[in-house]
């Protein structure tokens, strides 16, 4: 096995950590605190933050909507070019965190910022720091953005070194004005992420495995004690769960899937699925079309997540009972799209060069076609 794991972010976790902002942050530093539609006007973190900015200059944006465009973001990108911004402070979750990426890279860019979003490498980015609010996507510890064209119904990411932010706050005190829906998202999102670096083919690592084992589990009592999901322990654990399934360690050295992210990407574009949403819709239904490809490791996840050995079939099943328990549809009938979802989403994958994916290259369109129909 070969691989560099590379991860330069310092984790602030617990209670109060907003104030150990300014211990990378220097005081001379013109600082753009980037946030959503106003959660954190209403549950004390703006507060927080303005305090820890004391004696800091700075500014703010706001409106940066979950799945962010560049329509939205290209206005902070002007921003920060009229203030000569040289830090920028996300406060948010995936999406906040996202945008902010594009922004720290675009606003050192001569050309237009999609430009990453089609390839182009990143070759110098802004310092970017992250306070998360919402624990879905790893995004406050990875160098990944998902960014949308409302244009052109298009949602592309990219990933760089240079966009890892240098520290991300995880309080989990901030998670109790989060509602059920954002809570079942965050651990679907973070149990299918675990899924797309391990439920691939047999590796040797034990390592990789364990630790991927080890998420799945949490994740999966997490959901069997949903009604506990108001406590502070539970919204601790998920905290700290969804951060470790894409801070990019498992997935180092050993197969990666990604299918069920880039359909469900497709469908997000197209038709405004939750993130999390789009990925229950295609997961179980890809898995049952990919089932001969993935039997060894569903087979080793059904023993050590679901304690039920030798029945892989049934692991797809448990899956999508898990989805189901905390409100989550793996159905896209329960969701507003049109007869031209199909077309639209193979359409698109074909346009984004995504005609052969999943981790042996062999989920091709026809199979894209199958899983969508299964879905409806
Ligand atoms: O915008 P505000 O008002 O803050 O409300 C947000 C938003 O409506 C709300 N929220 C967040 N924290 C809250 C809160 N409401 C009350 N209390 C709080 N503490 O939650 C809503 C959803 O927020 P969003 O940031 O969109 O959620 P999430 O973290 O799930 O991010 C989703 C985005 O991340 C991308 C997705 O595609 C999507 O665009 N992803 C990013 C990845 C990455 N960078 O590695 C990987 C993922 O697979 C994913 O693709
Ligand atoms: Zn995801």
């Amino acid at each position: 096995m070969t691989y560099t794991y590379f991860n330069p972010t310092v984790i602030e976790f617990g209670e109060g950590k907003i104030k150990s902002i300014t211990k990378y942050i220097d005081k001379n530093l013109k600082v753009l605190v980037v946030y959503g539609g106003g959660s954190i006007k209403k549950n004390g973190v703006f507060e927080q933050v303005s305090k820890a900015l004391e004696g800091y200059t700075w500014f703010e944006f706001g409106g940066v909507e979950p799945n962010p465009s560049v329509e939205t973001l290209n206005k902070a990108v002007a921003l920060i070019k009229e203030k000569n911004i040289d830090f920028v402070l996300a406060v948010g979750g995936g999406s906040v965190i996202d945008g902010s990426k594009y922004l720290v890279a675009s606003a050192v860019y001569d050309g237009d910022g999609w430009d990453f979003l089609e390839g182009k490498t990143i070759e110098k980015a802004l310092p970017l720091g992250a306070i998360l609010t919402i624990p879905a996507t790893g995004s406050e510890s990875n160098g990944t953005a998902v960014i949308s064209k409302k244009s052109t119904n298009e949602k592309r990411y990219f990933g760089s070194s240079l966009t890892y932010p240098k520290f991300a706050v995880l309080d989990p005190t901030i998670m109790s004005s989060l509602d059920d829906r954002q809570l079942a998202n965050g651990l679907v999102d973070a149990f299918v992420h675990t899924c797309e670096q391990y439920l691939t083919y047999p590796n040797t690592s034990l390592l990789h495995d364990g630790y991927a084992h080890t998420i799945l589990r949490g994740l999966h009592n997490l959901s069997l004690n949903w009604k506990d999901r108001k406590t502070l322990v539970w919204q601790e654990n998920l905290m700290l769960l969804a951060n470790q399934a894409l801070n990019g360690f498992i997935g180092s050295g050993v197969p990666q899937d990604w299918a069920t992210h880039m359909i469900g990407h497709e469908i997000t574009a197209f038709y405004g699925l939750d993130h999390a949403r789009s990925l229950a819709v295609v997961q179980p239904h890809l898995l049952r079309v990919m089932m001969e490809d993935k039997k060894d490791k569903l087979t080793l996840m059904g023993k050590e997540v679901f304690d039920m050995p030798h029945n892989y079939e049934m692991v797809v099943e448990a899956i999508e009972y898990m989805y189901k328990s905390i409100g989550v549809s793996t159905k896209l009938k329960d969701y507003d799209v049109d007869d031209k979802v199909i077309e639209n989403i193979t359409g698109a994958l074909k346009k984004h060069g995504m005609t052969a994916i999943g981790e042996r290259g062999n989920l091709t369109l026809d199979k894209v076609e199958k899983i969508l129909k299964m879905s409806l």
